[in-house]
């Protein structure tokens, strides 16, 4: 029975009865698509082949001597957990359109692939996502990369070995356009954070079933259809049993200092004060710091962070401003099959602690953010739709919403008002957006395809 991609059901990965299709689908596609692994830390290189049969051979030599496949990685996740044996590495493969050219794949070959974002390329995509132009983008990023290899560990060490080795084993006709490295923040919680300091990576689509029955459900339903990430590879041999995810990557700057001033500012203009003044950052962000949801009022003392929330009690956007990053980006109501699966990591190193309530001078003004990665079944009607439709558009849901104030690109004319206390509709006197303190320094986008395919290169 091929896999139905469209099943709401959770993927009981290790049940004796599952069908040999989803089966063989497990074995053939890469970790961490359909559920996380860790990356604490992290390397990424940037590839361009130059030559057919080298190209080939060497993505085959990656796929058959380091990747191993989400079922391995879904066991290993198990084993971890019962025994506390520690697994192996992630080596993740992403190709580009014009990898896939250069791989010999025809233009007429590759309108296989569904999305047309993907065929196009992220570069000609620009006014599409208000992106700034290729020429203000990073060096690595202007230069027309053709596959992403993503190495990642629990051990800075292990990740290095594997670095040195891949590229080590790099044919001659093959470059090294550049490299990112990721690694992992925690609050002292022990929670992961992004640079401004809040709890990151805690929604997201589940696709297994171990991971949707730890979820309390009682308001969301965290459990998506495999179609969310995952589309029939084209080019494998057999694409009924043969999966691939498109890959969205993005090198996203924060300007934590410029983010910090808003923080402040906003309270100041709003009269908030004592613990109140967390409100500011929450009202940007959609949750506290800690990751508490503004949809409750106040910070949790301790205990898990929450996802089962929605928006409904919160109609009037009293609560979390229809602006808030979260809201725009899942207003939870409507919207489900846009959702991706978010597996960035954030990228340069810091003195200062980001969670804290330093002062906005000791913090970076550049050179640390966000290497925004995610999985997409569509980039097109995900990714995109995301970063257009509803984080650029300020009439989201609402005239006069405004730009989601973490990640919205373009400009920033109309003004906003934000609930003064919250969940009152009292309003703020209309005022200007706050200043975008993210900017994009290149990306790309990449097709992760089968197992299947790259052994067979
Ligand atoms: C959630 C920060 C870029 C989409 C979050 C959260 C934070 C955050 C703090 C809350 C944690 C969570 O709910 O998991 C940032 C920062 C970014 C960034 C600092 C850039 C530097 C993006 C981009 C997109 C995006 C580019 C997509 C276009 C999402 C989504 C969620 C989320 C879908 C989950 C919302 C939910 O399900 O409730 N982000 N983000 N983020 N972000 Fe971002």
């Amino acid at each position: 029975m091929p896999v139905d991609l469209n099943n709401a059901q959770p993927l009981a990965w290790d049940s004796a009865t599952l069908d040999a299709d989803t089966k063989a689908m497990l074995d053939n596609l890469q970790p961490n698509i359909l559920r996380a692994h860790v990356r604490e830390h992290l390397s990424v290189l940037f590839v361009r082949f130059n030559d057919v049969k080298e190209g080939r051979a060497f993505l085959r030599h990656v796929a058959t001597t380091k990747m191993k496949s989400a079922r391995k990685h879904l066991e290993e996740v198990r084993d971890f957990a019962a025994k506390g044996r520690r697994g192996t590495p992630y080596v993740g493969v992403g190709i580009s359109k014009a990898g896939y050219r250069d791989l010999g794949h025809s233009v007429e070959d590759l309108r296989k692939f569904g999305d047309k974002v993907f065929r196009d390329g992220m570069k000609r995509r620009i006014a599409e996502v208000n992106d700034p132009p290729v020429e203000m983008w990073e060096r690595t990023y202007q230069r027309e990369i053709h596959a992403v290899i993503m190495i990642g560990d629990a051990e800075p060490e292990r990740v290095a070995a594997l670095r040195e080795e891949i590229l080590g084993e790099l044919p001659e006709s093959a470059r090294l356009l550049g490299e990112e490295t990721g690694q992992g923040m925690r609050n002292p919680a022990g929670d992961g954070i992004e640079h401004f300091g809040y709890v990151d990576g805690r929604s997201q689509p589940l696709f297994v079933k171990d991971e949707v029955d730890k979820e309390p459900k009682k308001h969301w339903n965290p459990a998506f259809p495999l179609s969310n990430v995952l589309v029939p590879d084209p080019f494998a041999p057999n694409p009924v049993r043969h999966h691939g995810s498109y890959l969205v990557f993005r090198k996203l700057e924060q300007n934590v200092r410029a983010f910090k001033e808003i923080e402040r500012d906003l309270a100041d203009n709003l009269g908030l004060a004592g613990a109140d003044r967390d409100r500011a950052g929450a009202m940007i962000v959609g949750r506290f710091r800690d990751g508490t949801p503004l949809t409750s009022k106040a910070k949790a003392g301790g205990g898990p962070v929450s996802n089962d929330f929605t928006f409904d009690d919160d109609g009037e956007g009293t609560k979390c401003p229809f602006s808030g990053h979260i809201r725009k980006t899942n207003p939870r109501s409507f919207g489900r099959e846009v959702l991706m699966a978010r597996r960035g990591q954030t990228y340069g190193e810091r003195t200062d602690q980001p969670w804290d309530d330093s002062p906005p001078e000791t913090r970076p003004s550049g050179e640390v953010g966000l290497l925004f990665m995610a999985f997409n079944g569509s980039l097109v009607s995900q990714f995109e739709f995301t970063q257009q439709s509803w984080a650029n558009n300020p009439d989201f849901l609402n005239p006069a919403t405004g730009h989601d104030p973490v990640i919205g690109q373009g400009a920033r004319d109309i003004k906003v008002t934000f609930p003064k206390v919250w969940g009152k509709p009292e309003m703020s006197t209309p005022q200007a957006q706050v200043a975008q303190t993210v900017t994009m320094r290149g990306g790309e986008y990449f097709f992760a395809p089968s197992l299947a395919y790259l052994r067979n290169l």
